[in-house]
């Protein structure tokens, strides 16, 4: 049996509520510490887990990171359009950072262990065990370990005088925060199932999106939204504000087959409202200020950035140059996007910057700066080698 203190990531669920009798009564802990890291869950979610924490806990933290996991997890997203297979990694962003709040706890309460709700089947238990791990501390994760069974917890719950609050008929799993909408479990494992309106909360249905379409204008300073319809705002106000206007124009809802780090596929629902606009208001303003070059390399190293970012390998060696990489480029990634939003999709209208690598004077059909007679000069030596070996084989 183990002994001491052990503090517990805690997010008032079902699974990490019960984690707390079990880390007692069957690992034999004599003290538990719970952590709540607040990154944009519903006031009500933290709230929950603050009154159970402080009820069934001997110690209770709730942090909020939601500041802190804008500036550091999803500005640096932006800049490197960070996507895993179209989904903008709300909860992978935000796991590295809700750990790295909870190995402060473990540090200043000297707990000798850190504990998770993981199950063994999910991204989760291995984003946060990477952190913990990473800081030196043996992991304890029940739901893993003791092969557990929803219908077993409940029981277990009810033994415990744990309030469950698990509905019925809505028995999906949710995971919230400022920037995505988690929905999976229940039927939603079935990938043909075709999903209930009632699942998303962030969205209309873009059936009953308004029929005008909402102009907005995006403002970005090295990468990162700065001002919303000529507005400066915090990043975190942004993209509230920016959930609420998308969402009621019906962009942002993604229903995907995802490939797990372990490889099992799984069906995911989505709803990513802000993500989904400044995504391609992002990465359109790139199209205007960054050379060719730039662009084509960037697409690798934003797909391996959005690859590492998914599994939550946030100190590999490789992350960090891959930023370094992105961080030289958004220092010209300055200027304004329109966006048209309308009935579920979105549209950029135009763009601008005054680090524009563009001329309309060179590029315009009107204009004569370009001597056009240079271009045969050009020509002559365009495919140059193919030509030459397409002759060869003539002979
Ligand atoms: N598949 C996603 C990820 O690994 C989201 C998991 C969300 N969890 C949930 N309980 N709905 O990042």
């Amino acid at each position: 049996m183990e002994k001491g203190k052990v503090v517990l990531a805690f997010s008032g669920g079902l699974d990490t509520s019960i984690c707390i009798p079990l880390l007692r009564e069957h690992y034999g802990f004599d003290e538990i510490v719970t952590v709540a890291v607040d990154v944009g869950q519903p006031e009500e979610e933290i709230a929950r887990a603050t009154e159970k924490g402080r009820m069934l806990a001997d110690n209770h933290y709730t942090i909020d990171a939601k500041e802190k996991f804008v500036a550091d997890c999803l500005f640096p997203s932006i800049r490197a359009n960070g996507s895993y297979e179209g989904y903008p990694m709300g909860t992978a962003l935000a796991r590295p950072l809700i750990a790295e709040e909870i190995v402060k706890v473990a540090k200043q309460e000297s707990a000798s262990k850190i504990a998770h709700g993981c199950t063994g089947k999910g991204n989760d238990q291995l984003r946060f065990d990477f952190i913990f791990r990473a800081a030196g501390y043996d992991i304890v994760a029940p739901m893993r370990e003791m092969n557990l069974t929803r219908e077993w917890e409940i029981c277990y719950a009810q033994d415990h005088d744990i309030p469950v609050t698990v509905a019925k008929d809505k028995p999906y799993s949710i995971d919230e925060n400022c920037w995505s909408r988690s929905i999976e479990g229940g039927k939603l494992e079935d990938p043909a199932f075709h999903p209930p309106d009632d699942i998303y909360a962030w969205t209309v249905s873009p059936k009953d999106a308004p029929d005008a379409m909402e102009e907005i204008r995006i403002e970005f300073e090295q990468g990162v939204p700065v001002a919303l319809n000529g507005k400066k705002m915090s990043g975190l106000a942004l993209i509230r504000e920016l959930n609420r206007i998308a969402g009621r124009n019906g962009v942002g809802r993604n229903d995907m087959v995802e490939d797990r780090i372990l490889g099992l596929k799984a069906r995911e629902i989505y709803e990513h409202p802000a993500a989904t606009v400044l995504l391609a208001a992002h990465s359109d303003l790139e199209r205007l200020v960054l050379t060719r070059s730039e662009l084509a390399f960037k697409r690798i190293v934003d797909d391996k950035w959005s690859e590492l970012a998914y599994m939550g390998l946030v100190h590999e060696p490789l992350f960090y140059a891959l930023n370094a990489f992105i961080d030289k480029t958004q220092e010209r990634a300055n200027g304004t996007v329109d966006v048209g939003l309308y009935k579920g999709s979105v549209k950029v209208l135009g763009r601008s910057s005054d680090s524009a690598l563009y001329s309309d004077d060179l590029v315009s059909f009107d204009s004569t700066t370009l001597d056009q007679n240079h271009a045969v000069g050009f020509s002559n030596y365009f495919g140059l080698q193919a030509r030459l070996l397409k002759n060869l084989k003539k002979c």
